[in-house]
């Protein structure tokens, strides 16, 4: 059975875990940013593992468009790998409605717990704790790779499915409305040296220079690369973003961004 591992990322986090899941299973790994620049997507593998962070208890806005544009699912196993800083919610159940009008199968979800990139709400974990989360994750990513290459059917989320829908109804509903507007509250103070790293990690094609100065168009995913990948940390998101500490995946460069925004 032919397997593809997609991921999503704005820290690094989620595309670290596609690496090593890929590599365990020895498949092949595609962005879904870029995979998204196609007019259509077809399923070209039985066994599809998304791995994507979890948004305000639930999958970003790019991974149900991702879902929605294949032609059809039908015979095909799904394995959403999702990361998050603190609880996931219901995510899966959220992409199981998605999943099956595709006509295809939710088999197995798994949640890795790394550290927590919403710098809006806070900084950075210190390194103790950021160690710490890397070890957790040593220790089952391997795992995960095994379970989803022999299919163990199984795991689905931590929490029951009535309290999912009620945590995943009220806050995501909100973090979906309040998502064309986001963006708004980003700008690039006097530090920005107009390196046009901002524009290139951007996912979504949201940034546009404009005066040597980033703009943002308004279609956000909110996954915080623009203001974490700075490297002068020139980018702040209103006021409370000033001095906190940034945060990406040790093991994740910048290239690694370019590439999943589909450019170089
Ligand atoms: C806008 C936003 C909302 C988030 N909401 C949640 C959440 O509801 N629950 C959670 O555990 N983590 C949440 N996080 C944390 C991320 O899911 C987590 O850090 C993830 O590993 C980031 O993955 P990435 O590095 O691949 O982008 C959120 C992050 C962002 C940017």
């Amino acid at each position: 059975m032919k397997s593809v591992v997609y991921y999503f990322t704005g820290t690094g986090n989620s595309l670290a875990a596609a690496r090593d899941i890929a590599g365990g299973m020895q498949c092949e790994l595609r962005s879904i940013p870029a995979e998204l620049k196609k007019s259509k997507i077809e399923p070209d593998a039985e066994k599809l593992v998304l791995v994507f962070p979890v948004y305000a208890w639930g999958p970003p806005v790019i991974i149900r468009r991702f879902i929605r544009k294949f032609s059809t699912l039908q015979g095909c196993q799904i394995y959403p790998v999702f990361t998050y800083g603190g609880s996931p919610g219901g995510t899966v159940d959220i992409l199981d409605k998605e999943v099956a009008e595709k006509g295809g199968k939710i088999v197995s979800s798994y949640g890795l717990k790394m550290p927590g990139n919403c710098i809006t709400l806070y900084g950075a974990p210190d390194n103790e704790k950021l160690n710490a989360l890397f070890d957790e994750y040593i220790s089952r990513i391997n795992n995960i790779a095994k379970d989803i290459a022999t299919g163990a059917e199984g795991f689905r989320s931590a929490n029951g499915k009535i309290f999912n829908a009620l945590l995943s109804g009220l806050v995501y509903k909100g973090f979906l409305k309040g998502l064309p507007n986001m963006d708004k509250k980003f700008y690039s103070d006097e530090k920005c040296n107009s390196c046009h790293i901002c524009e290139k990690v951007c996912p979504v094609g949201n940034i546009e220079m404009k005066d040597g100065k980033p703009v943002w168009k308004g279609s956000c995913e909110q996954c915080m690369a623009c203001i974490q990948w700075c490297p002068v940390e020139s980018i702040q998101h209103g006021k409370k973003t000033v001095g906190r500490k940034r945060y990406h995946h040790p093991d994740i460069k910048v290239t690694d961004m370019f590439e999943q925004a589909g450019g170089k």
